[in-house]
This record gives C-alpha cells, structure tokens and sequence, in this order.
C-alpha cells in the first residue's frame, strides 16, 4: 500500500470501552504508518463529516434520547461517514483508521442498552453500504480503569458530554463482555490486545498487527 505498491484501500478500525485509549492509539497508529510511507486516513464515529460532527454533539451531551432515537443517530452519523470519506479512501486506496464503527453499536446499543442484534445488524448493512472493516483491533483493558480515565480526559476537555461515562458500571460491563463476544466470535477479522500497559508496548503490538495483516492481504 506504500504509493508505489499499493493494490487495494485498507480498513482498521479500533474499538473498545470508554476510556480505553482508542483516540490515543489511532493517533499513534497513523504517525506510524505514516513514517512507514503509507497513505493514512483517520476518522472518528460518530463524525467526521459536517452531519456527522452535529450528530457527536447531540449524543455525546447530557440530554438522553430514546434507545431507537441514539441507535439512528449513530446509524445516520455511519451512512454519510461511509459515503463521503470511507468509500472514496478505500477507492483511492488509502489505509483508513476508524477510532469506533459498526461494531461499537453492536456493543453499546445492542449489549448495553438490550436492542435485538437483528435489528442492528440490518441497520448497519444499510449504513456501511454493506463495506466491512479488514481487521479490527479491540483494545481492552477493566472497566474500572479505563471509566475512571475517560470521565477525569472528558471532564479537562470541557467540550464533551460525559452522558456515556456516566451510565452505571453495570451498563459498562455489558458493553464491555459485548465488545469481546463480537471479537472472540470472528478473530479472522479481530486481534484483542490488552491495553491496560505501557502506552508504547500497546502501541508496537498494535503496529505489528496491523503489519502483519497488511503483509497477507496486500
Ligand atoms: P468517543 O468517541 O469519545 O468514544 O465517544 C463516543 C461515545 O458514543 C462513546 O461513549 C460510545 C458511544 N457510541 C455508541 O454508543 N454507539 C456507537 O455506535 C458509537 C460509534 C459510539
């Protein structure tokens, strides 16, 4: 996928709990490939695009919608994500990393708020244009940790709701055994790596993966 080899777009996305270290990793991710002459795109869900960014605000501040109301937001948020920024960068064969996608609703909307994974699962067809990620990284790490560290990051930020760091422990653990029901049923597409270590060893493990996928599929 370097510019002079490049055969096909790539996608990676990065799940997990709040507070996992996601946005960290992509970040850190992208710098690496990107020293390696690869062609990085990042993106965030729910946003990325002018309706998708509207969309963040609404479900991230404090005013709580109905289940099915966050579920089509996020689905909504997903379709104009899919359609702008991802089809075209795997079209132009661009390595995509997506900080959260299909499967975070699986786990949220479906785990931890109790949506039948039927119905999510037609919706994010519809919204991924039926487009699948080509591997999966899910960072875990235990939720006592991770809540604690996302609540304290979204309090100093100030510019974001806190309304899912808020939800009780026992939702977070649904999401969280959810997150790693989706991965351990298709490691084809999945690696889990633990996260609740050094930032740099996370991140070489998280690199390595992605190398070693990259190597078979390109
Ligand atoms: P984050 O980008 O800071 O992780 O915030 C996004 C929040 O939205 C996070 O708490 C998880 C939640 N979420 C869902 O509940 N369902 C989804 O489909 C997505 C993409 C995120």
């Amino acid at each position: 996928m370097k510019k002079s080899n490049n055969k096909r777009g790539f996608f990676i996305t990065i799940e997990g709990g709040d507070g996992v270290g996601k946005t960290t990793h992509c970040d850190l991710l992208s710098e690496s490939l990107r020293k390696a002459d690869f062609e990085v795109v990042n993106v965030r869900e729910p946003g990325g695009t002018l309706i998708g960014e509207q969309i963040r605000e609404i479900v991230k501040n404090n005013y709580t919608p109905s289940a099915i109301t966050e579920l089509l937001l996020f689905e909504a948020a997903r379709s104009e994500l899919i359609h702008k920024v991802i089809t075209p960068a795997i079209y132009n064969k661009k390595i995509i990393i997506a900080d959260r996608f299909m499967d975070s609703t699986v786990a949220y909307q479906g785990y931890g708020r109790g949506i039948p994974l039927d119905n999510i699962n037609i919706l994010n067809k519809i919204s991924t244009n039926n487009i699948t990620p080509d591997l999966s990284i899910l960072l875990n790490s235990p939720v006592s940790i991770s809540l604690e560290r996302s609540i304290i990051r979204d309090s100093i930020k100030d510019n974001n709701g806190t309304r899912f760091e808020n939800e009780p422990i026992k939702f977070h653990n649904k999401v969280n055994k959810g997150f790693l029901k989706i991965a351990e049923s298709n490691l084809d597409r999945w690696k889990i790596i633990n996260s609740n270590r050094e930032i740099s060893i996370v991140a070489e493990d998280i690199f390595n993966s992605v190398i070693s996928v990259l190597d078979i599929k390109n």
